[in-house]
């Protein structure tokens, strides 16, 4: 067997400390496949002395994580710090720029200065990894950008945040709280106590402008994505969405059509229950990609936790053990992205189908107002229902809306809002029938 490949890693937490045991329980497993054996030489985090269950005794030892990246003797940088910027970002600048390959399960990070770090890794022959970034134990980086390298890509749905899968899926079970059901994630260590990285749907965004900019082959900005988290679906929701055929689920969307522009969101949707991705239950994620010589493809597994984040990182490792054994980067530089630019849909300028709850006082005439505002910006009911109340009481209203410009529908809700009849602030979801 050849020499190993050398290295470095910085961050010891759950997935840091996951790398290592996976080293150490699959060691030969991983040597065999990759061609040369894995060795770690040198680590770094913040508490030397801290316990993680695994012995850190014979690795070296670096206080300053960004040094790491200048260390003699490594071949490839791992970073598992997290953060967009700080520490993580300057340990990749300095990795690269020494001449090392640099893997990352960074979302954060990747999503704001890919392009930044995709040039620099260019202009230094080395590679740049991230599979773990996005959908952590699923293979879906390596799906898109070489399984799926003779596609344009039409559609990819992702559900790619476990903690809000499983708020949404317990609420749906159990006719639950949002609020009660995070506070369960949070004891049982599915949420962080800030969720809001989470629940507001940021994390999805991170994750889906990945997987946009590798679809499209240009880096899109988390800021330029129109982004809904799931606080507001309520139990009421979730049960009247299953009387029409629904789930409820957190998606990450790319859609283009032909040669039109790029939409790239993140919002909760109504999606048809017989639907694969409405059976994708608790913590798990799946990606949803549709390309137009393969059709339709489904990566689904384990998003997140330190086994399921190791092996994605031990596959980027294997790979990279491969890359320097034919002496060659340039098999995965092709793949990332080297441009900024590129068209993506204007927020509000996309059209869906719309699921619409209006908290009403139930007298004559309230329906026929609100269709009246509804059809002033030429949209259209497909369907209501209105559970039987007492008059002069409030009552939920549900309106199934046919497809309408998202800017249209904004207006009328606006409007709809507005009436005195109308109690609580409406709350509106899109539908997706996933085709
Ligand atoms: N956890 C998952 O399931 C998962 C899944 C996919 C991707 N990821 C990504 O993987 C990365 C790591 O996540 P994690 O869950 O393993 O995080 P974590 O458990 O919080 O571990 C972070 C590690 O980084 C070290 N660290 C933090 N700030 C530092 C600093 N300023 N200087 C040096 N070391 C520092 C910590 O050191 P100490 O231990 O000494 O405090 C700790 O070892 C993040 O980018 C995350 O988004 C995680």
């Amino acid at each position: 067997m050849t020499t190993p490949l050398r290295v470095a890693i910085a961050g010891l937490g759950t997935v840091g400390a996951g790398v290592i045991r996976l080293i150490d329980a699959n060691g030969e497993l991983i040597a065999r496949r990759a061609g040369r054996p894995i060795e770690v030489v040198a680590v770094s985090a913040r508490d030397r002395a801290k316990d993680r269950g695994v012995d850190i005794g014979r690795f070296a030892w670096v206080d300053d994580p960004v040094g790491l990246g200048r260390h003699e003797g490594a071949d490839v940088v791992v970073e598992l710090i997290g953060g967009s910027d700080g520490p993580a970002l300057a340990l990749a600048r300095t990795s690269v720029s020494a001449g090392k390959s640099f893997v990352t399960a960074n979302k954060a990070m990747i999503a704001h200065h890919g392009l930044e770090l995709a040039r620099a890794a260019e202009d230094a022959d080395v590679a740049l990894k991230f599979e773990a970034a996005v959908a952590g134990g699923v293979p879906v980086i390596k799906g898109l950008r070489e399984g799926a390298a003779a596609n344009e890509i039409a559609r990819v749905y992702g559900i790619l945040t476990g903690t809000c899968n499983y708020i949404l899926t317990r609420m749906q079970a159990e006719g639950a709280t949002f609020q009660d059901v995070l506070a369960d994630a949070q004891r049982l260590g599915y949420a962080e106590s800030d969720p809001s990285l989470d629940v507001d749907g940021h994390d999805a965004a991170h994750k889906t402008g990945i997987l946009a900019s590798l679809a499209h082959g240009f880096w899109v900005n988390p800021r330029h994505i129109p982004t809904e988290g799931i606080r507001q679906v309520t139990p009421l929701d979730l049960k009247f969405a299953a009387q029409l055929g629904y789930s409820i689920r957190l998606l990450g969307i790319v859609k283009k059509e032909g040669r039109g522009p790029v939409q790239v969101s993140v919002y909760p949707a109504l999606i048809p229950q017989g639907h694969v991705m409405a059976s994708v239950s608790g913590v798990f994620n799946a990606v949803y990609v549709r390309g137009d010589v393969v059709g339709d493809t489904l990566y689904y597994g384990r998003g997140a936790g330190a086994e399921a984040t190791a092996s994605a990182v031990l596959g980027d490792l294997a790979d990279a053990a491969l890359d320097l054994k034919h002496d060659s980067t340039e098999r995965v530089q092709a793949f990332v992205p080297h441009e900024r630019n590129g068209a993506l849909q204007p927020p509000g300028g996309a059209s869906h189908s719309y699921y619409l709850r209006l908290d009403v006082v139930d007298r004559p005439g309230v329906l026929a107002r609100i269709a009246t505002l509804l059809a002033r910006g030429r949209i259209g009911i497909s369907s209501v229902i209105q559970p039987e109340g007492h008059e002069g009481a409030s009552v939920p209203l549900i309106l199934m809306i046919h497809h309408a410009p998202e800017a249209a529908m904004a207006r009328a809700m606006q409007a709809i809002g507005r009436l005195a009849a109308v109690r609580s602030r409406p709350v509106m979801m899109r539908v997706e029938p996933l085709t």
